[in-house]
């Protein structure tokens, strides 16, 4: 069958293929194959290989079959992966253990299994996790290119916005101020960087600041990446606020009020509590990209009327995109709005 493959140099073929494995992108349902002198290697997405690799379409021989988890269990288990782990969201603890023991005996490339043990919990939205395999629950992620290193049980972090931070992330240009007001490890943070903006991201969660200011080290960005562990109200000049205990007692900061060319806010169940703080980092220019989650019915309106609220008339503001992003429960979406401040 024909499919998508990097060819390289005999003698470079080995160095591709483990930096294409590196970065999660070889196709591991067909055979690598050597020809006149090429090493032809299957890809899984071709829109994420590093431009200096040369890309082809070519007929390869599909893999002798893996053993699956579900070759072993008679049915197919549901599981989400994140890097060498197995995120199962099972209530049954048996049929939990059934599956972790089928997922590390079976040939995937995975020694981590977590069940969900809670739902996403308070301000810094983490979840209980049951180890039912593995060491513990650190893992190394990789997305469009980025390498990010997280610990599931002390930092929120959803593989599932992967597509939607790729399209905010192809909008920046290198000469951005981007400020990131929930930045987690640094999914939005870290690729935004890679494309030459200066970024600033906050979080109040303390580990979350740590992974982010190693995840920026790991992709080669921490020159451009300025980590803040605060409540992001504590940014904006009289707020009452407490600080967290990360950083120790910090000044407020009115170096960043009017300083961003763009504001991420992923916070979507109450995101409009911090419009103040977003309408005052804003430059006379700025994006907001405002996740919501909001009822079927009326998606995008509280969102909209939530920001005009907050920044007229001092900006006239434009809703430049709505769009769902994904289905979050019966009947309600999580959405963004793309939406343009000029002063
Ligand atoms: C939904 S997560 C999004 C994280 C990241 N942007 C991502 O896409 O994975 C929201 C993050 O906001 C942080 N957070 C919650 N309240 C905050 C506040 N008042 N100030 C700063 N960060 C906050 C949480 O700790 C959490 O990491």
């Amino acid at each position: 069958m024909e499919v998508p493959c990097v060819r390289a140099p005999r003698e470079e073929g080995e160095a591709t293929r483990q930096r294409l494995a590196d970065a999660d992108l070889i196709d591991d349902e067909y055979e690598l194959t050597v020809d006149d002198g090429s090493l032809y290697i299957p890809i899984a997405d071709p829109d994420a290989v590093p431009a200096e690799f040369e890309v082809v379409s070519r007929t390869l021989e599909e893999r002798e079959t893996q053993t699956t988890p579900a070759d072993l269990l008679g049915f197919e288990p549901s599981y989400e992966r994140l890097g060498r782990a197995a995120l199962l969201d099972e209530d049954d603890d048996e049929r939990a253990r059934e599956i972790a023991d089928a997922i590390v005996a079976s040939d995937l490339p995975l020694e981590t299994v977590l069940n969900k043990a809670s739902k996403v919990k308070g301000e810094t939205r983490v979840r209980d996790w049951e180890l039912l395999a593995g060491a513990n629950t650190e893992v190394v992620h990789r997305e469009y290119g980025c390498e990010f290193l997280l610990d599931l049980a002390e930092v929120y972090f959803s593989p599932r916005l992967a597509t939607e931070r790729n399209r905010v992330v192809e909008q920046i240009t290198a000469d951005e101020h981007v400020f990131d007001m929930f930045a987690g490890v640094g999914p939005f943070v870290i690729p935004i960087a890679k494309r030459g903006a200066e970024c600033v991201g906050v979080d109040v969660n303390p580990d979350a600041i740590d992974y982010l200011r190693e995840n920026a080290r790991r992709n080669g960005v921490e020159d451009r990446v300025t980590a803040i562990c605060d409540d992001v109200r504590n940014l904006v000049a009289g707020s009452s606020r407490e600080r967290c205990e990360c950083d120790g007692v910090r000044e407020v900061t009115p170096e960043y009020e009017g300083w961003a060319d763009r504001v991420v806010m992923n916070l979507p169940h109450s995101a409009d509590e911090f419009l103040e703080a977003a309408v005052t980092v804003a430059g006379d220019d700025c994006v907001l990209h405002y996740y919501d989650i909001q009822h079927e019915d009326d998606p995008f309106g509280p969102g909209e009327r939530a920001i005009r609220e907050a920044a007229e008339p001092a900006y006239d503001v434009s809703v430049e995109t709505e769009r769902v992003v994904r289905s979050y429960a019966p009947h309600e979406l999580n959405v963004c709005l793309d939406v343009r401040l000029e002063r």
